[in-house]
Formats: C-alpha cells, sequence, structure tokens
C-alpha cells in the first residue's frame, strides 16, 4: 500500500469495491478500477469486489437486460485477471446485509450532505423532481457496501472520491452517536494515471457508458478495427508532443492520450513523454491503438469464452454470495445490537 494506513490496529486491512451492472465495461472502468483490484488482489491482501445490481436500479434497467449485464460483468472481473478463489466476488443483491446497513445510514446522514454530492446533481440535472428517490439514497448504500464488511481501503476512480468522504463522515458520526469505536474510517485508494480516463471526444469530460457517443468511449467488447479507428479518431490538436508533462498543461485531449498510453503499459506519464517527445499524432496514435489491442483483446476473447457457460457464472457468483455473507452478517447483527434493535427471533 502506497500511503500509511490510518485507521487503528483493530481493522485489519480490508479491500472493497464495486461496479454497476448498468451497462458494458468501459477502458476508463478497466484503468481506473478493474486493473487496479487485480493488483490488489494480486499483492496478496484480502479483496471483495461487488457487481452492485442494487444500485444499477436506482435508473430503471430492463429485467433481461440487467440479468445478462451482471453475467458479462462478473466474465469481465474474472477475464481481467480476477481469480474467485482469491477474491470474493459477488452481486449485492444476494447479501442482504447491504440494504439493511444501507437503511440504518439513510438515518445517520444528514439530508445537508447528501444534497451536496455532485454525482447525483450530474445524473439527475434538470430533471431531479423525477428521478427516483433510490438515485438520491444511492451513496448511503454505498457506504453500507463498504462497512458491512469493515474495509479499511476502496480502490476507485477520481469520480468516486466524494462518495468515499461521505462514507468517512458516515462511519465517524456512527461511531460517535453510538459511542463506539465500531467502523474504520475507510481510505480511498485512487492512484496511478488511470484513475481518471476522459473521453476520446472530449478531453474535459469522463469517458463513460452513458455518453451518447460510441466514438468517446473504448469498450472492453469493441473489436481490434474499432478500437484501433476510435483511437485514430480520438480529438487532438495539432501540435506534436511535447518535449516534458508540463508542455501538456493545457492540451486535456493529449494529456488524455499519454495517460491511457501510461496506465496501459503500467509507466508513468513521464516516462511516456520521454519516449515520445516530438512525436506527431500520426506516430503516437497507432502506437497506443497497438498498445490497447494487444492489452485489451486476450480480455474481450476470455470474456466471451466465460459466457458460453452462464450456470457456472451464477456458481461462482453464488458462492461468492455465501462468502461475503459470513463477513457481513455478524457486521450487521452488531450493529442492530448497537443500536437497540430486538433480536429474539429463533428461526
Ligand atoms: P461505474 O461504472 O460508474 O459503476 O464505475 C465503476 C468504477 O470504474 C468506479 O471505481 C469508477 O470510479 C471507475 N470509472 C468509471 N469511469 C471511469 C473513468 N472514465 N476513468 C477512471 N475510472 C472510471
Ligand atoms: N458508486 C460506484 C460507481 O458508480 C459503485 C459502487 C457502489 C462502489 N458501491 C461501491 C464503489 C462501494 C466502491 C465501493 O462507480
Amino acid at each position: 500500500m502506497s500511503e500509511p494506513v490510518q485507521t487503528p490496529q483493530t481493522f485489519p486491512t480490508r479491500i472493497f469495491s464495486g461496479i454497476q451492472p448498468s451497462g458494458g465495461l468501459t477502458l476508463g472502468n478497466y484503468l481506473g478500477a478493474l486493473k487496479r483490484f487485480v493488483q490488489k488482489q494480486d499483492e496478496g491482501i484480502e479483496t471483495i469486489y461487488c457487481i452492485v445490481d442494487m444500485h444499477a436500479i436506482t435508473v430503471w434497467q430492463d429485467p433481461a437486460k440487467l440479468r445478462q449485464q451482471t453475467r458479462e460483468l462478473a466474465a469481465g472481473f474474472i477475464a481481467a485477471g480476477i481469480d474467485p478463489a482469491r477474491s470474493i466476488l459477488f452481486n449485492q443483491s444476494q447479501v442482504s446485509a447491504h440494504v439493511e446497513l444501507g437503511w440504518i445510514f439513510n438515518t445517520v446522514a444528514r439530508m445537508g450532505w447528501m444534497s451536496r454530492m455532485t454525482q447525483f446533481k450530474d445524473k439527475a440535472g434538470k430533471n431531479s423532481e423525477n428521478v427516483s428517490l433510490g438515485l438520491f439514497a444511492y451513496p448511503a448504500l454505498m457506504a453500507a457496501d463498504i462497512l458491512a464488511y469493515k474495509a479499511t481501503h476502496v480502490p476507485v476512480g477520481e469520480d468516486q472520491k466524494q462518495h468515499l468522504e461521505l462514507t468517512r463522515d458516515i462511519a465517524a458520526k456512527f461511531n460517535n452517536d453510538y459511542g463506539v469505536n465500531f467502523f474504520p474510517i475507510t481510505e480511498p485508494v485512487i492512484e496511478g494515471a488511470g484513475t481518471r480516463v476522459m473521453s476520446l471526444r472530449d478531453g474535459t469530460k469522463k469517458m463513460s457508458k452513458s455518453d451518447p457517443s460510441d466514438q468517446s468511449r473504448i469498450n472492453l467488447t469493441d473489436d481490434t478495427d474499432t478500437i484501433a479507428k476510435k483511437f485514430r479518431k480520438a480529438k487532438t490538436d495539432a501540435e506534436p508532443l511535447p518535449e516534458d508533462l508540463e508542455g501538456l498543461k493545457d492540451r486535456p485531449d493529449a494529456r488524455n492520450l499519454v495517460n491511457i498510453y501510461a496506465a496501459l503499459a503500467d509507466i508513468t506519464p513521464e516516462a511516456v513523454i520521454s519516449q515520445y517527445a516530438g512525436a506527431q499524432f500520426g506516430t503516437f496514435k497507432p502506437a497506443l491503438a497497438d498498445l490497447a489491442v494487444a492489452k485489451l483483446s486476450p480480455i474481450t476473447r476470455k470474456m466471451s469464452e466465460l459466457m458460453q457457460d452462464t450456470t457456472e457464472i451464477d456458481r461462482i457468483l453464488g458462492a461468492g454470495a455465501a462468502r461475503a455473507n459470513a463477513i457481513a452478517r455478524p457486521i450487521v447483527d452488531e450493529v442492530y445490537d448497537i443500536i437497540g434493535m430486538i433480536r429474539s427471533r429463533q428461526i
């Protein structure tokens, strides 16, 4: 871990993160999340990864599609290198501790805190009267996902930073309101060049699965030609690549491509610049496309292989959910005790 752990000794290092099954995976999800999830697993840390289907339904989902996307996302996790024997991989709705603690956190979080969430404001836009109540409450459920496991570290992309600050506030307020040191103050893990992958059409906007333009993103299911074409057409300026990073300061589109290259190659943006200083995009873009294809196509291939056997995927998710439940159930039961709920049911 690159940062010193600030949580007390009583909370052993445990990683939790989640991705919504609300569409296909993008290069942003891969570099900002999945790839780093695999690194944490391979460092030998306890890792719990969740397909957050309960979050996905805060915006209406077609049931058949939701099932398909949940399985596809599971296949994506495994194809990217998550080993269900070493990490716990499951879908959220199979472990009821999440929604139970989510409700309790709805009573801990304050309206003012929730109203400041920029992702809600972005997603609701001018339509805030018509979006679901769940979309507003979403970050409290996210805090529950994390704290149901007393997770100490959460790897995410930059866009989730505010939600993790809220998670810390909820944990601190719960501990304070009930006079306990029960929940850890979770650390966000936002590191590396891939934590904010931008749109290929606009380097000031996040690459997103919900962008209406498919040209703006690389999907993990794109074929080799499509990936090459999208990089070739990516928006850039007319200047060659500069001699140092400082030269990319006001060039968001160029900066984005350099960051993507660095994250894919596991090197720093500085190293990319020193290799390509003075190069035209006519040279750099094909090199980037080749690198992306080399890194992504084995994952795409593995994903479609895994999708041939959805029974096996469902089995993996079920087994992961049983392991997740074994951790979360006693933690949430203890929360009920702390807050004063009678627990006398025998069966
Ligand atoms: P979502 O698809 O919104 O559920 O996001 C799942 C994970 O991918 C979260 O950790 C996000 O922060 C991360 N993520 C999504 N889009 C990007 C992006 N454009 N750049 C970096 N990380 C991203
Ligand atoms: N809110 C996250 C996103 O949209 C997904 C998510 C839900 C999550 N619960 C989480 C991420 C818990 C990390 C930890 O990307």
